[in-house]
């Protein structure tokens, strides 16, 4: 059964943990709906992980719809979120719709996610009332990076506490079906995950979030730049992968590959002529 919004929300009430991980492209998308995953968020981190940006800001409408497309083709069971980037919905309600819109009619997605507690309310309200999903995301949003003054921890202090508690029960009166904590206290994330009747999805937010979510680079030790103090790395496949790039260079000068396993084959007689023919011509 395909994960939806009305799905996880069933999910936060049996318990059941909701799984969701970014992915950019058909195959990785492919091999995670092959796991079993819930969700995939086509996150705007592609800008950085992908696309080799220092932040998310640059990221576009059409880089994301580009992507989106690609992941919700390799996904049979799993819900796709496509992350509205910077300046796709925060500058008027008219714009939020459209390009909430755009998501939905050409790219497969099953929802939107927008970064902002009240100051987006009403575009949450009016995406949600044009019949398209919402996923909140608050406490560090990269897109105000500038205005947040870095990557930090969010609701540490009681005034920041509180205004993040307000700001993820005015999300959830605006519509949203869900909400991402990014790096908030694992305490706090989980007193705003008893108070919400909407699951939360943490990622550096601690285990009492109704799920959880982690950028597929930073799990699998692929992304060459920091790595967050809440990622569990699960593998080094950026190690195996270097290992097999070496190897192929090693190989490839020293002529080990291709081997006869890996080379197609010609009617020695049709080679045979072709040598005479074109020695004649020498
Ligand atoms: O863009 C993204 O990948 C995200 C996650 C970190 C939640 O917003």
């Amino acid at each position: 059964m395909k994960t939806t919004a009305v799905s996880m929300r069933e999910m936060k009430s049996k318990g059941d943990k909701i799984t969701m991980l970014t992915a950019y492209d058909y195959s990785t998308a492919k091999l995670m709906d092959s796991c079993g995953i819930d969700a995939i968020l086509v996150g705007d981190s592609l800008g950085m992980v992908m696309l080799g940006h220092a932040n998310t800001l640059p990221v576009t409408m059409e880089e994301m719809i580009h992507h989106t497309k690609a992941v919700a083709k390799g996904c049979d069971e799993t819900m796709v979120v496509a992350d509205m980037p910077f300046m796709s919905y925060q500058a008027t309600v008219h714009e939020a719709v459209a390009n909430a819109g755009r998501f939905m009619k050409e790219t497969g997605a099953g929802a939107v996610k927008m970064e902002g507690g009240r100051d987006i309310c009403k575009q949450i309200e009016a995406v949600t009332a044009a019949s398209i999903p919402v996923m909140g995301h608050l406490g560090l949003t990269p897109q105000s990076i500038n205005a947040l003054g870095g990557f930090k921890v969010q609701g540490k202090d009681r005034a920041n506490a509180e205004k993040l508690i307000d700001d993820a029960r005015m999300v959830e009166r605006a519509g949203a079906f869900a909400v991402v904590l990014e790096c908030v206290p694992a305490e706090l994330a989980a007193l705003i995950t008893g108070m919400l009747e909407i699951p939360t999805i943490g990622i550096g937010a601690g285990a009492a979030c109704d799920g959880q979510v982690l950028v597929y680079q930073d799990m699998l030790s692929i992304y060459p730049g920091n790595k967050p103090k809440f990622v569990k790395q699960y593998c080094d496949i950026g190690s195996l992968m270097k290992g097999a790039f070496k190897d192929y260079i090693d190989e490839t000068k020293s002529g080990a590959f291709p081997g006869p396993e890996h080379t197609f084959k010609i009617d020695p007689e049709v080679i045979e002529a072709l040598r005479k023919q074109y020695a004649s011509q020498e």
